[in-house]
Parts: structure tokens; sequence; C-alpha cells
């Protein structure tokens, strides 16, 4: 008998793109949603059109190119959501329209302000809309695991009988524990008449750090769908991590007999690799499957055992993952054909041009540093998915500074293509030149942060910088990498304000954030 397949709902897109500092313009979200149909998984929920003109372009442009995976677009349960997630999901060929409402009487009461039986004709216009345009309609009760269970039953029959075919079960605030999980999935997959024609899905976040818990026990329920993120990125303390949960299944499969997943486990680390680069949100090291440290065997004793037999101390391989060694590094007279298997082992996919660019980057680099490590290439490939829609190019700068100069920075920047040129004084080298770029730029935006690092250790290290910006609540990540550590960081902060743009420029007054 073949396996039952666990369904991989991707939502990085969706709910991660809600993590602070983790907004993605649309060439980053195109590849992303490229590495993410490598990876396997069965759907991507691409974004939420109505919260700005930014995620409706985005759904549409991944809705386009991406084919394999279904494309889901969310909405809330009003017509305008439907109109605009049905708007965003035309041209793709497996659209999916998620739509969903609160059903907690904490919500109703406080946020809603609506009664019960308001709510469940919401669920049956919203799911009709939805199912008039759009065979596959998924609909979620936002806060379940504190709403009351019989009302939570009247709501997926409602749903069911409007034509929704998957009905999902969120812990939005990452409250229940694998018990209580359990039990409300038995509870509802028993009570809702007709389910067994549906397929049960579950969404959970990580308030308590039980995320992957909770989904494990809610699969062992019966649940078939996974709402998932790479990297557990998502609201507050973020969501089900994917490569968690799905190597959970892989390692455990005594324990999950007869289940699997449709992920190509090998592109794991490439999917994350390539988000935290795409963001400059980096991974914490002790993070399980992806961290640095996750197959990093320090204590002699363990070093001992995994020589002489890896199964002493190792559950899984970092090959199992598409983690290669980290020792293989490339320098100055590795060929196009390593540097390429390297490019895809950290998830990106590069052709033509881009290529071209990314080796002559490459080869300038090894002209500086002796050794390159995935780090490095990261760095300067961040660079490599497409900027064609920035306002803002950085140009030529140049620095005086020292114990006796006043720091002095002149800068050349492009501004919608105009080129720009100013001088400008600051307390230090990078208070000068991120003063000019702020005048050339006109930008009202807010530096909340700073952060420098080496990468990779020798004096010939790269620098790279990270710098946060916020303007009117919407706050980005922008990085930078260069030999000299001033030049990085006025590349991290065009990075960041061209992102910046990107999100204003399609800002939506009725912007919906913080579900
Ligand atoms: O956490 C949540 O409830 C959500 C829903 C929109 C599924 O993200
Ligand atoms: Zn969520």
């Amino acid at each position: 008998m073949s396996d039952e397949i666990i369904r991989i709902f991707d939502t990085t897109l969706r709910d991660g793109e809600q993590s602070p500092g983790c907004s993605m313009n649309l060439n980053e979200k195109l590849a992303l949603a490229r590495q993410l149909a490598k990876l396997g998984v069965d759907v991507i929920e691409a974004g939420f059109p109505i919260a700005s003109e930014g995620d409706l372009e985005s759904v549409k442009a991944i809705s386009r190119e991406i084919r394999g995976p279904v494309i889901c677009a969310l909405a809330r349960t009003s017509p305008a959501d439907i109109e605009h997630a049905l708007e965003a999901l035309h041209p793709a060929s497996r659209p999916r329209v998620h739509t969903f409402i609160a059903t907690s009487d904490i919500h109703l009461e406080h946020k809603l302000r609506m009664s019960r039986e308001q709510v469940l004709e919401e669920i049956d216009r919203a799911v009709r809309q939805a199912r008039g345009h759009c065979d596959d309609v998924e609909f979620s009760a936002e806060d379940a695991t504190r709403s009351d269970r019989d009302f939570l039953v009247q709501a997926f029959t409602t749903a069911l009988e409007a034509g929704a075919s998957t009905l999902n079960v969120p812990d939005t605030v990452g409250y229940t524990t694998p018990s209580e999980y359990y039990d409300l999935i038995r509870f509802l997959r028993e009570h809702v008449p007709g389910s067994e024609a549906a397929v049960f899905s579950l969404h959970c976040h990580n308030d308590l750090g039980l995320a992957v818990a909770n989904s494990l026990a809610a699969i062992r329920a019966g649940a078939r769908q996974v709402e998932c993120t790479v990297n557990g990125i998502g609201e507050r303390a973020g969501n089900t991590a994917m490569e968690e949960l799905v190597m959970a299944l892989k390692t455990r499969r005594d324990e999950f007999a007869g289940l699997d997943t449709n992920v190509a486990t090998t592109e794991i680390y490439p999917s994350s690799r390539l988000l935290s680069s795409i963001t400059g949100v980096p991974v914490q090291p002790n993070k399980a499957i992806v961290g640095d440290n996750a197959f990093a065997h320090e204590a002699g004793i363990h070093q001992d055992g995994v020589l002489k037999s890896a199964i002493t101390y190792e559950i899984m391989t970092p090959q199992s993952i598409g983690r290669a060694s980290n020792e293989l590094v490339l320098g100055k007279h590795s060929g196009r054909h390593a540097f390429r298997e390297r490019l895809l082992e950290l998830g990106y996919e590069l052709e033509g041009d881009e290529f071209q660019d990314a080796f002559r980057r490459f080869k300038d680099l090894a002209d500086k540093k002796k050794s390159i490590y995935n780090e490095d290439l990261e760095a300067i490939l961040a660079d490599a998915v497409s900027h064609d829609d920035d306002r803002f190019a950085l140009g030529d700068l140049a620095i005086v500074s020292g114990t006796f100069a006043l720091p002095t920075a002149t800068v050349e920047l492009r501004v919608d293509g105009e080129p720009r040129k100013t001088t400008a004084n600051g307390d230090g080298p990078v208070d000068a030149v991120f003063k000019a770029i702020a005048e050339l730029t006109e930008t009202k935006s807010e530096l909340v942060q700073f952060n420098v690092k080496a990468i990779t250790g020798g004096m010939d290290a790269l620098g790279e910088v990270t710098v946060t910006v916020e303007e009117d609540g919407r706050r980005v990540i922008g990085h930078g990498a260069h030999t000299d550590i001033i030049v990085a960081s006025g590349k991290a902060y065009v990075h960041a304000l061209n992102k910046l743009a990107w999100h204003l420029r399609r800002r939506s007054v009725d912007e919906p954030r913080g579900i």
C-alpha cells in the first residue's frame, strides 16, 4: 500500500512575510516561489492580495509563472477581498482561494463586533462567492483553538456545505498543547457532517514553542495538510517550521508509519539559505535542521563517536537536507562548473547574464580573498536577485576620515535613473555616508538598527552590514557585503531604501496587517 501524503502548504510568502523585517519585493518573492516549487511543496500561499498593490502584483506574477504547486491567495470574507484574490489568481493553472474569519468569542466581541449568526452568514457568502469562480476553496476559522467547539462545528459545516474542500483549524495565538489539539481535530472530524470528503488542515503559531509538536499531534489525529514556513518565520514567534516537520516525519517513520510528504528534502537547506539571504534575517545557530550547529559535534566524546560511526550521534545526515560540507571552499582557480554547482546548493538557479554577472563578482572577490565560503557567496549573491524596479542605484563613494579629519563622504547615486551627487559630514564615516544617501534619496525613514559582522575569519574577510529602516509602520531589512565595511554600509542602506520604496509605492490605504 502506498503512503498517505501529508500536504505541505507553504505560507512563507504570506504569514512568513508578516515577520518584522521579512518583507520581500516582487523579484525576491518570485525567486523564493521558484525554490519552493523545486522543494516540492504542494501549495504556495503567495500573499494577501487586498493587503497592498504589492501583494496583488506578487500573487499575479507567481500565478503566471509557477507551475506544479497549487497557488493560493488569502482573503477575509468581504466581497472585495474575495474579488482581489480571484483577480490575482486568474493566471494560475491550479488556483486556491483561502478565506478566513475569526470564530472565538474573544474575537467576535472585541475585534469583529459580530454575532455568531453573522459570522456563519459571512462564511456561507464568502465561500459561495469564491466557489463561483474557483474549484478549490479553503476556509480557516481564525483563533479556532480558543473557540467554542460546538460553534466551530457549525462554522466548518457551513463552509463545507458552501463548497470548501479544505478546513483549516488555526492555533492563531500559539496557545494550544499537543493533547488538546489532537482532541480538537478528532472532535471536528467526528462532528462535522460529511467532513470525510474534506481535508483537515493545521496552522500553528509558536508562541509557546509548541508549533511542531502540535502539528505532529494534529497529523496523528487525522489532519492531512500542514501550514508551515521555511525557517519557521511568521507572525510573532513564527509558524511551524517546514524543515522540522518534514524531517520529523521522515526520520521517525517508525512513529509516523504510512505517512510521507512530496518534499525533496535535499532542497531544504538551499531553501533556508535563500530565504535568509533574501530577507537578511539570520537563522539562529542552534536552530534544528538548518542552524549552523545542527550537525556540528563539539564535545570530544561526541566527535570520537561520530568518527567511529556517524549513527552514534547523528539521527539524520546533513546530505539528506542538501547540506554540503563547508570544507569545500572555492577560490580563484575554481571554474564555472564548480561555481554553478555551489550556487544550486545555496538555492540560486542563475542563467545567462545573471550567472555571468555573479561569476564575475565571485572572481573579483577571489582576487581579494583567498578562500571563498558559502557565507561569502551568499553575501555577494544577495544582489543576484534582479533589482530592475529599484529606484536607487549606488555609484561611487569616497570617504575622508581619521583621528583628526572631520568624517566626510562624497556619494554618487542614481535616483530613478538620474545621476545625483553630494557631500556630507557625520559623526563617523558611516554616519557621513548615510547622511549623504538620505539627502540624495530624500528618505523620510528612520534608521532603526545597524549591524556589522565579518563573514568568515581572516584579515581579508568580507564585511556584511545589515540595516533596518522603518517608515509609516513598514519595517524592512537591507544588507550589503564588501571587503570595505563603509561600502558595505552604503550598499545595505540603499538596499533597505529600495525595498521600502517598493512597498510604500504599492501600499493600499486599507492594509490589514497583523492577522
Ligand atoms: O494564524 C492564523 O489564524 C492565520 C489565518 C489567516 C489562517 O494566519
Ligand atoms: Zn497564522
